[in-house]
């Protein structure tokens, strides 16, 4: 049991001190970079999603491809990320959820796609997140509708949708998370 412990405790910290070492240089909050680097504790993420955007890296932002660590290094980052909020608990009142899926789809699919995965949205870059598996908190929504994402096609929503349309607009999008096919094999969000 105390190897058990102590064997997870340092597990986490090699996966902080990855992060810190090579990604908090851009991946903090309020940077000025164009497109900005989202702040990752304001979002629910899985592994896959992480160690396919670190292999890849993002077209039209200076999110870079990190082929030069090792995958066991990828991995601890990976799972530092994705345990960042893990367990969140964001209340989804289902009247609230109703309206947001109208405004979404009526707004947002067209370029987020009906099932959030953003597919449909073309070859223009950057390209919209996987909803279902980078999910930001409904204030990290909010905030990025009310001030868009400059240089992108996400565009400001402050005067087009009402207060009440961007919070159920945001509590909507949580409930995209782990949809899909992209959860584990047996059927967890990774
Ligand atoms: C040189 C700056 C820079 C570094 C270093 C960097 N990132 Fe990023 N990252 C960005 C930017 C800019 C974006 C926003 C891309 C966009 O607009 O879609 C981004 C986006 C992301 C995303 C979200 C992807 C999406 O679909 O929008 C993840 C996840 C991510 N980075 C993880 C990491 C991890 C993990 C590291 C460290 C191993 C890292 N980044 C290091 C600049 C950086
Ligand atoms: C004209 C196309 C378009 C429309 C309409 C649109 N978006 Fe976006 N959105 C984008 C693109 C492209 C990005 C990615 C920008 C980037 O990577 O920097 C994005 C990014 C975002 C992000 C940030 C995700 C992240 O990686 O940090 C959120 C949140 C978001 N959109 C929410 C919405 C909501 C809610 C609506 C509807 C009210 C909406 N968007 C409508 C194109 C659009």
């Amino acid at each position: 049991m105390f190897v058990l412990l102590f064997g997870l405790g340092s597990r986490v910290d090699v996966g902080r001190a990855l992060y810190e070492k090579h990604c908090v240089s851009c991946h903090y909050p309020d940077n000025d970079l164009r497109p900005p680097a989202p702040p990752l504790e304001m979002y629910r993420t899985t592994v896959e999603y992480t160690l396919k955007i670190m292999r890849e890296g993002v077209p039209g932002s200076c999110m870079p491809r990190f082929d030069s660590l090792k995958e066991k290094e990828r991995l601890a980052i990976a799972r530092f990320v994705a345990n960042m909020n893990r367990n969140v608990k964001v209340d989804t009142p289902p009247d609230l959820v109703r309206r947001g899926e109208m405004v979404y789809y009526d707004v947002c699919a067209p370029c987020h796609g009906d099932d959030g995965s953003g597919s449909t949205f073309g070859d223009d870059v950057p390209p919209p997140p996987d909803f279902r598996q980078f999910n930001p908190l409904p204030e990290q929504t909010i905030r990025i509708l009310n001030e868009g994402i400059p240089g992108t096609a996400m565009y400001s929503f402050r005067d087009i949708l009402s207060p009440e349309d961007k919070r159920a607009v945001a509590i909507y999008i949580l409930t995209l998370f782990g949809k899909g096919e992209n959860t584990g094999t047996d059927g967890k969000v990774r």
